[in-house]
Order: structure tokens, then C-alpha cells, then sequence
């Protein structure tokens, strides 16, 4: 592992750049003692620190850095891996993977445990309900549940199993990625460099953090992304049978995308069409000759590898149907339901409708998708979970990892 990524581990440089790190402090949230776990103070001040860093996608520089400083101070073997800048304009500061451990310096990692450190536009600044900290204390924040308190949870989760001597620490590698949630570009350079390497480490299990209500999810579903282009022939709108409407083709096109079945599954239920953005004409008076929809279909059917195909099958029929000549589907990729393992223990199952870096990391391992807070407020600008949210989220991956190493 070490051979590939770059080993730049508590440089100067990085401690130099770090960010300090927030303490939870303020003296109306003393911490009652009752039902709170040990790690309580612990957990709410390292996800305070990542909630508080800003990280929008192509900007997580600084997150990345407190992150490497954080596990380092406390024993583990943090490297750093580069990816390419998203383009020109996003950040000045270099963006990077954090892949760490705890123990041998050449670890055979049997379980990798992951999340994100990017979140969506804009930052919204960390809030704590006031009064004495309880299981129900509200926390706000951009991140706050996607996916920061998934990364939270799971260093404390794992801090926790290696003090009380539970795991051993070359057993389960942790792996921080950036990108997530524009292209997953972070996740594919990580699976990139695994085929790249001579002894390609196999993982038996990779636990993904994303915000799932700390239910274990079965899985979710795929997408197909992208376009559809609608070329007519302007002409005098009074004229309208010397021209071709784009806009019209569209309509018609769209109408009848969202009245036809597209694919459901008993697991999945249906797939899903969103006609996110509209565009096309130039004018009132004129036979629109271009129109334009941003499109994003969540697909309810597999296989992960082809389900997408399908869906883009289906869509493309309807639009020869309108028009043979007309449209122009454009969609740089697409993939079909993602399946999950959700039979252990001690978990609520449920299935989820967004997208994750799961296929984005290639290699035969068992796949557990697990994290706290609810996906209907992340993205949102009352993003939010409970202290009781990120508590059960440490204990759930803790059984997860322990799941994963005795299986
Ligand atoms: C860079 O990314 C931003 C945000 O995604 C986008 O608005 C901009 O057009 C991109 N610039 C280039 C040169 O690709
Ligand atoms: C993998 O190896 C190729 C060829 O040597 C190289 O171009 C590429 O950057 C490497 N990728 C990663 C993620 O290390
Ligand atoms: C799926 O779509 C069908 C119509 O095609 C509808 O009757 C059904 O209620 C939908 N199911 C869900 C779960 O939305
Ligand atoms: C916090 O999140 C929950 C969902 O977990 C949501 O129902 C609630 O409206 C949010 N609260 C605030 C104050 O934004």
C-alpha cells in the first residue's frame, strides 16, 4: 500500500497548514453523565472540528489536513493520496485521499471502513442546540449528516475497538475520499491505485458511511445522468409548418418518458425520472430549432453493471417513437442498482434512492452501506441529526467492522 501512495505522513508542511482543532467547550453543554458513553466528548468535538472545516467539493485541502493531523496525534499511519484538481478554478490548495491505519507499516487490511470528507454547496456554519447535552441535542451543519458524521462515528468507532483491545489495528484500514459528491473522483483514484499495485490488497469487506438513518441498507439504487438534445428548424411562429419545434418534440418526449415504466423491482421499487432543467428557444416568435433537458433517473433495476443500459434502452425507444432524427441522448455513464449486504444482527434494513461511492471501488468484497442522520434533510439547508444519532452510529460500526473480521 505504502509503495503507491505518497508517504507525506505529519510533514512539516501539513502540520504547518493544519487547522486547529475546535474544542467542544462552552459551558452550557456540560456533559451529563447518565446514559452518555465514555468517547460522548470526544466524538461530539472531533465531528464539531469536521463540521466546522468548510469542504465543498474540490475545496477539502484544509479538511484533508485536520483529518491526517487527527489520526496521527493519535498513533495511526496517515497517508496521503493526490487527486487531480477538478479544474482550474476550484481551489488553490491541493486535494487528497486519506488512507490510514494503526499498527504494521505494511498492513494486510482485511476490512476497509469509508466515507467522505466533501460535502454540497453551500457551508453552513455548525450549530448545537443549547442547554445540557442529551441523547436528543440537535446538531446542524453542513455535512453535519452527510457524510461528516458518518466520519466521526467511525473513527471514534474504531478509536474505541483498538483501546479496549477488540481489533488489531493492522486488521481494518480507514479510507477518507474527496469528491464524492460531484463525480467520485476521489474513490475511483483509490481503486485505481489498488490495480496498480503488484500485490493488490482484497479487501473481505469495505463499510461505506453515508447517511442511512443507522439503518443497514440492502442496497440502492443506480443512475443514468446526463442530456437529452432536441434539434428542430427555426422558422416565423406564425409560420409554424415551415419550421420544426424543438420545444414541442421535447414536451412530447418528456411526457411520455414520465408516463412510461421505466423498470421496478420488488427491492428497489421503480425507477425514478427527474427532468432537473429545461431549456430551448430564442425567442416567443420564433420555432424554437434547439431545446435542451438536464435529466437524472434513478434506476430501480439491476444488474449494477448493464441495469443502466437498460433504462437508457427504454428512454431512447421513446424518443425514436417521437422523433427518428430529432433527439440525441448524451450520458457519460450509467449504471444499474447497487446491492448491498444487509444480513446481520441487530439491524433495521431499508433501502435508499441516491447514489455512493460504492461502485466506484472495484474488487470482490462484501459491501455494508451504514451511517447516521436521514438523507431527507442532507443537501438541505436544515441539516441536522442528534447526539443520540452519532452514538448509535459508533456502536453500529463496531458491529459492522466486528461482522466483517469474523466472517
Ligand atoms: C469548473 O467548475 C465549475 C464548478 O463546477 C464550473 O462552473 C466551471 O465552468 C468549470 N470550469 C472549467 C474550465 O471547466
Ligand atoms: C497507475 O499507473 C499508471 C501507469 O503507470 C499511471 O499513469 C497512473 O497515474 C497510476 N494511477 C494511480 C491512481 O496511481
Ligand atoms: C410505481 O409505479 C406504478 C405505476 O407505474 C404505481 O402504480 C406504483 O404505485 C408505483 N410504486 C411506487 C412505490 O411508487
Ligand atoms: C432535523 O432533521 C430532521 C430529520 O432527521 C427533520 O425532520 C427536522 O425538520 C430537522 N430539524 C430542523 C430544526 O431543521
Amino acid at each position: 500500500m505504502r509503495s503507491v501512495i505518497a508517504s507525506i505522513v505529519a510533514s512539516t508542511c501539513l502540520r504547518a497548514c493544519l487547522a486547529e482543532q475546535l474544542p467542544l467547550a462552552g459551558s452550557h453543554h456540560a456533559l451529563v453523565p447518565d446514559d452518555a458513553p465514555s468517547y460522548r466528548s470526544e466524538l461530539l468535538s472531533l465531528h464539531k472540528s469536521l463540521v466546522t472545516i468548510p469542504s465543498v467539493s474540490g475545496n477539502e485541502n484544509a479538511v484533508g489536513n485536520f483529518v491526517v493531523e487527527y489520526l496521527t496525534d493519535r498513533g495511526y499511519i496517515a497517508d496521503i493520496q493526490f487527486v487531480p484538481k477538478r479544474n482550474n478554478t476550484q481551489g488553490d490548495k491541493e486535494r487528497f485521499n486519506v488512507v490510514a491505519w494503526r499498527g504494521d507499516s505494511n498492513p494486510t487490511p482485511k476490512v476497509l471502513v469509508t466515507s467522505h470528507i466533501d460535502v454540497v454547496p453551500p457551508h453552513i456554519d455548525y450549530g448545537i442546540e443549547d442547554g445540557p447535552v442529551t441523547k436528543d441535542t440537535r446538531i446542524s451543519g453542513r455535512g453535519s449528516v452527510d457524510a461528516k458524521g458518518s466520519v466521526a462515528a467511525i473513527i471514534i468507532a474504531l478509536e474505541d475497538l483498538l483501546s479496549h483491545d477488540r481489533v488489531d489495528g493492522s486488521d481494518v484500514m480507514l479510507l477518507f475520499v474527496v469528491g464524492e459528491e460531484v463525480s467520485g473522483d476521489g474513490m475511483r483514484y483509490f481503486s485505481d491505485s489498488l490495480k496498480n499495485m503488484t500485490e493488490q490488497p482484497a479487501f473481505d469487506a469495505v463499510i461505506f458511511g453515508e447517511p442511512t438513518e443507522n439503518k443497514l441498507a440492502c442496497g440502492h439504487k443506480g443512475g443514468l445522468f446526463g442530456e437529452i438534445v432536441a434539434q428542430g428548424i427555426a422558422s416565423h411562429s406564425g409560420y409554424p409548418w415551415l419550421g420544426k419545434s424543438a420545444n414541442e418534440l421535447m414536451v412530447h418526449a418528456m411526457a411520455k418518458i414520465f408516463a412510461t415504466d421505466l423498470g421496478s423491482s420488488d427491492l428497489y421499487g421503480n425507477t425514478t425520472f427527474n427532468l432537473g432543467r429545461f431549456e430551448g428557444g430564442v425567442a416567443a416568435n420564433v420555432v424554437p430549432e434547439h431545446a435542451r433537458a438536464g435529466i437524472a433517473i434513478r434506476v430501480a433495476i439491476g444488474p449494477e453493471k448493464g441495469g443502466g443500459e437498460i433504462v437508457r434502452e427504454r428512454v431512447q425507444k421513446i424518443l425514436n417513437e417521437i422523433d427518428e432524427d430529432a433527439f440525441e441522448l448524451i450520458s457519460s455513464h450509467s449504471y444499474g442498482a447497487v446491492d448491498c449486504d444487509c444480513d446481520v444482527d441487530g439491524f433495521e434494513t431499508a433501502v435508499m434512492n441516491y447514489g455512493t461511492d460504492i461502485p466506484n471501488l472495484a474488487g470482490d468484497h462484501t459491501r455494508y452501506l451504514y451511517g447516521p442522520g436521514s438523507i431527507l434533510v442532507a443537501h438541505g439547508p436544515n441539516e441536522n441529526l442528534t447526539v443520540g444519532d452519532l452514538e448509535t452510529a459508533v456502536e453500529g460500526f463496531q458491529k459492522l467492522i466486528l461482522h466483517a473480521l469474523k466472517a
